[in-house]
């Protein structure tokens, strides 16, 4: 059978900073997509996206709901960037009305909700990808190369240290700091990072202990602003986070070297650490170092652009992308577990979770 090279008619729903980035900087810069509608209830943005498009000379249509743009517009894909609180209504709408979607994290703001989009998702036989592009970043996938030559992992580090979050104007101005809008700093930010956890680790986490609080930056708010986390996998990996969001920035311009990450197992020793992969030999003390150079600095463009083009490859010729709905209920999993462990100072098992919502971590 003939392989359609046609673009693949899509629509982006929510159109802040990180909408507005995945146009400009990913979507208008691959063939495999075309843009043809977009849609925010916020008019300054929607109004502002329309004039970008103008100024290009490329005609869209815009809406300011997104059960009108399901009814109206012509897409097979839709890109949602919304605020996490409307992540499990627009992401169940439109795999109901049969559209394919590539969600931003975390997937949704409850256990519940990851419930519903995990049904609405295996009802309608469309692909979900989520927005967990760390997996898709240069050096990750380094670590990701390299992990085999660490022999049975043991210990995984990741620590961030950056400034907070960026204001946020839209339906519900700076919506990124108050609980109920997101489930939590661990969830919203910290889903990356128990994601890669999990990815490396390769085992289903067992129980999450966190301590944190908000300390500087959000200290009247109810999120976090710092914390520890760990967690401790099944087959015997341990896993430790250390977030903070009132550090100042180390590098100017860049994004991932405010990750830094670290692997040690029974023979040897993986580390990212500002623009360097390192790799070491526990028996000889070898060293291998992987540079790399970041050519998008913004909104981790560098990074959504090879998930991007996964999923355009996976809609045109089969597959599931490797942040599927997975990957997307997985670090979810280990985030709620977190943020209750923080709130009531004490472990908390997935089983625990799992018990209470329904929603399974799927091996
Ligand atoms: N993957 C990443 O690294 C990464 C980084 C930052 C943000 N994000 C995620 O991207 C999403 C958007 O974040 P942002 O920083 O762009 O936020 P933002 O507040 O800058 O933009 C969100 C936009 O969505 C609009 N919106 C609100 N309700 C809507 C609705 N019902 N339908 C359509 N649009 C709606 C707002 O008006 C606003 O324009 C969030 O889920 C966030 O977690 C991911």
């Amino acid at each position: 059978m003939e392989q359609s090279t046609k673009p693949i008619k899509t629509a982006v729903v929510g159109l802040g900073m990180m909408g507005g980035s995945q146009i400009r900087n990913c979507l208008w810069k691959l063939p495999q997509y075309e843009i043809t509608a977009v849609c925010d209830p916020f008019s300054p943005n929607l109004d502002a996206c329309r004039l970008l498009f103008s100024e290009r000379g490329l005609p869209v249509r815009c809406y300011a709901d997104h059960r009108e743009m399901l009814d109206g517009a012509d897409c097979e894909l839709v890109i949602i960037v919304s605020p996490d609180y409307t992540h499990e209504q627009i992401a169940c709408d439109c795999l109901a009305a049969g559209k394919h979607i590539r969600l931003e994290k975390p997937l949704a703001t409850t256990p519940e909700g990851c419930a519903r989009i995990q049904r609405a998702h295996e009802k309608s036989g469309r692909l979900l990808q989520i927005g967990l592009e760390l997996r898709y970043a240069s050096p990750t996938k380094q670590m990701r190369d390299w992990q085999p030559r660490l022999g049975a992992l043991k210990m995984l580090t990741c620590d961030e240290f950056r400034p907070p979050f960026l204001p946020k104007r839209g339906m519900v101005d700076d919506w990124i700091t108050k609980k109920r809008y997101t489930g939590g700093t661990l969830l919203e930010k910290n889903c990356h990072h128990f994601d890669l956890f999990n990815w490396f680790a390769a085992s289903r986490p067992a129980s999450v202990y966190a301590s944190g609080d908000g300390a500087v930056e959000y200290a009247d708010t109810d999120v976090l602003d710092n914390a520890f986390v760990t967690v401790e996998y099944e087959n015997g990996v341990r896993a430790m986070l250390s977030l903070c969001l009132f550090a100042p920035k180390k590098v100017a311009g860049s994004s991932l070297n405010e990750l830094e990450i670290g692997l040690i197992g029974n023979r040897g020793r993986l580390e990212l650490r500002g623009d360097d992969v390192f790799v070491w030999d526990r028996e000889t003390g070898a060293e291998e170092r992987w540079h790399y150079a970041r050519e998008n600095f913004e909104a981790h463009s560098d990074d959504i652009i090879p998930s991007m083009i996964e999923l355009a490859d996976c809609i045109r010729n089969g597959g599931e992308p490797l942040t599927g709905i997975r990957a997307g209920i997985n670090s979810a999993l280990v985030a709620f577990a977190a943020e209750r462990s923080a709130e009531q100072k004490r472990i908390v098992t997935i089983d625990e979770i799992e018990r209470e919502s329904g929603l399974r971590f799927i091996v």
